[in-house]
């Protein structure tokens, strides 16, 4: 595919080696960015026009932009890996670039072509390239996230499509998501609160979904979690997904399954990924709804032997417990051996450690 062409505007003042290599060595997540982000823009007479790399900075939005009334905005999540010859590669990015598109036509913003997305990611590497880390050992994960948003831009109150509109990409480099790494995290089951329903927003990667996570983050991070799971909002009884990432079940005969894709459950790459892998690895995955009372039945009965999270941020998290108001569902004590070897073959993919037979690594420097 070739790369769109982008105009580059250098950043005159880039951040010094020693502050960025200091970064590098405990980049946290989402705390620290690039010197430059790409750009385009669209309006309704002109559709995408300005490609630019320009200095990372601040937007100069106006107060009436719709966005900041409406919430019309989408976002991605993608990383950039180091491989050990230095080059630079992503990870199935013309699934991240269908994803957004069909978040774009659910919030009626003008669709990205895959030359652009794609083309965007690249011509930011190729100013920001230094900024990848290069990992330490085969279990430092770290990497470049990468986060393609689009915003409403326009000057107008009124409620419709806005007529002006921004795609950026901006990069931050990034250790594991969770603070423990691979260790388990507890998740808090939302009682009060439902985060999709059918017809709404829930398969989009829309702004407006996460904020309406936030009051139950509270509500998990109250009880001592670092997630809250959402059940369906029709029956209450359905498993969909976490705050941000995706859920599996792996059971004791070999079968691994995850709530199938309704609408109302975003459509994780990482999760695509995971039943491809898990397939190949001889387990037999399953799109299906699975039930809150199957978690309760399966983890006290032993059928279900390991619970795990994921996500592009979260690569893959156990779950070691789901607390709800007067109950903890735990499975019986394990290493989480599927988990662990379906993140480690992920991983190895990803760090160019083993070959990539699915053809899904793109190179970007
Ligand atoms: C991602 O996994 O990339 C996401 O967008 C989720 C967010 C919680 C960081």
């Amino acid at each position: 595919m070739p790369t769109a062409s982008f105009a580059q505007l250098p950043n005159a003042q880039p951040t010094a080696d020693i502050i960025r290599k200091d970064i590098l060595a405990n980049p946290g997540f989402g705390r620290y960015f690039s010197d430059h982000m790409a750009h385009i823009r669209w309006t309704l007479d002109a559709d995408w026009h300005g490609h630019e790399v320009r200095p990372y900075g601040p937007l100069t939005l106006d107060p009436a932009a719709a966005v900041l009334h409406y919430g019309q905005e989408i976002f991605e999540g993608i990383k950039a890996y180091r491989h050990a010859d230095g080059s630079v590669w992503t990870f199935r990015p013309e699934k991240n670039a269908e994803r957004f598109r069909r978040s774009a036509r659910r919030l009626a913003l003008p669709e990205l072509s895959d030359e652009d997305f794609i083309g965007s990611l690249k011509a930011l590497l190729a100013q920001d390239h230094e900024w990848v880390p290069t990992p330490s050992s085969e279990a430092d994960e770290c990497s470049l996230y990468l986060r393609p948003f689009m915003i409403a831009s326009e000057t107008f109150l009124g409620v419709r499509p806005s007529h002006e509109v921004d795609y950026y990409v901006i990069a931050s480099p990034a250790a594991a998501y969770f603070k423990g790494g691979v260790e388990p995290v507890s998740i808090w089951l939302s009682s009060n609160y439902k985060r999709a329903a059918a017809g709404g927003t829930g398969f989009a990667k829309c702004g407006g979904n996460y904020a309406a996570s936030l009051a139950a983050q509270k509500e998990a991070e109250a009880h001592g979690c670092g997630q809250v799971a959402f059940l369906d909002a029709a029956e209450n009884k359905w498993i969909e997904e976490l705050g941000g990432m995706n859920l599996f079940f792996v059971f004791k005969d070999g079968r691994i399954v995850t709530p199938k894709l309704t609408g109302t459950i975003l459509e994780g790459v990482t999760r695509d990924s995971v039943l491809t892998l898990a397939r190949d690895a001889g387990l037999q995955p399953e799109e299906r709804h699975i039930s809150i009372d199957e978690w309760r039945e399966g983890a006290a009965s032993g059928e279900i032997t390991e619970v795990f999270a994921c996500g592009t941020a979260a690569v893959i998290t156990p779950v070691g417990e789901l607390v709800g108001e007067d109950e903890r569902i735990r499975c019986q004590p394990s290493d989480n051996p599927v988990a662990k070897q379906i993140r480690r073959t992920l991983l190895d993919l990803q760090y160019g450690r083993a070959e990539d037979t699915h053809g899904w690594l793109t190179r970007l420097v």
